[in-house]
């Protein structure tokens, strides 16, 4: 077992792994990622993953990365490292050159890959018990469905939850609409229907997001695409976030609030359930 990364199709051990100084993901956030898993030794939903990635490359332009290359290295990145429960990082910047706003010439994106262990027991290795959360205000760019490395404000509010003893803060604009997790998405359940908010600019279309719909219809859950409220939040009989590390997580109390029973909820557990089910006969459409 060992950690691996994919430097620009060069595999080598990640410890060995160097960007350069001038990479405009690390001088400007200027690229985007995302985050994949393993289960039982194979990547769960890898064409999802990278079909969320061409669409964000293409909405701050950069070009010249070869998926086709990018999706061969992190089969054999993965192959390599051994590891069996794996998260697989990918950013993409839009390249290597002197400071400055906006660079002369083409550039040539970086492109990175890495494979570590998953640590520690999941989030959902206690499922009935279910976490905690605070609401925060929403205080990111207008472009929340480009899955960017811009995640200051991502960061310090999951961190002042985290702080508070919460597991994760859920965003809510100023006219008070749920917006999503600070890296999850949120879902409220109401007299049995399950209801999320709509794709769009303000959130990110998570890959488990479209799964669990997807579930709900295979399960016969009535589900609904739209606005969900505070007051929607804090009346909902169940409340869960999903994620690829959250997968489907019971959320009890809002800020001071019990929500439903205080307990996770049935409708929640049975995604949940169900999900593990998707995951143990591979229904994520990944093409082998
Ligand atoms: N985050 N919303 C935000 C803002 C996220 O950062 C994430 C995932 C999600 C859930 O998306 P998915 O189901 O595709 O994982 C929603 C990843 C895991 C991260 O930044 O580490």
């Amino acid at each position: 077992m060992k950690e691996v990364a994919c430097l620009n199709g060069r595999m080598l051990p990640l410890s060995e792994a160097r960007i350069p100084v001038d990479d405009r993901g690390f001088l400007f956030g200027d690229s985007v990622y995302e985050v994949a898993r393993t289960y039982g030794g194979r990547i769960w939903a890898l064409d999802r993953h990278l079909a969320r990635l061409r669409r964000s490359l293409a909405a701050i332009a950069i070009e010249g990365a070869d998926l086709d290359a990018l999706r061969a290295d992190i089969l054999e990145a993965h192959r390599q490292s051994e590891i069996e429960t794996a998260v697989i990082y990918i950013q993409i910047t839009r390249g290597v050159a002197p400071r400055s706003h906006v660079p002369d010439g083409a550039m040539t994106p970086t492109v990175l890959v890495t494979v570590r262990p998953l640590g520690g027991p999941g989030p959902t290795s206690r499922p009935d018990e279910g976490v905690r959360a605070l609401l925060m205000p929403e205080a990111r760019w207008a472009r929340r469905d480009i899955k960017s490395t811009n995640l200051l404000p991502n960061i310090l509010a999951k961190r002042e939850a985290r702080s508070a003893g919460a597991f994760e803060a859920i965003f809510t604009t100023d006219d008070g609409w749920i917006t999503e997790g600070s890296s999850s998405n949120v879902f409220v359940v109401q007299a049995g229907t399950a209801r999320t908010p709509p794709k769009g600019a303000h959130l990110l279309p998570g890959i488990t997001r479209d799964l669990v719909i997807e579930i709900t219809r295979d399960e016969g859950i009535p589900l609904e695409e739209a606005l969900v409220s505070r007051a929607d939040l804090f009346a909902a009989d169940e409340v869960f976030l999903t994620g690829t590390g959250a997968e489907v997580i019971g959320v009890v109390r809002i800020d001071e609030e019990t929500i439903g029973s205080g307990r996770v909820g049935p409708v929640t557990r049975r995604l949940l359930d169900a999900y593990h089910e998707w995951i143990a006969a591979g229904r994520d459409g990944l093409r082998e």
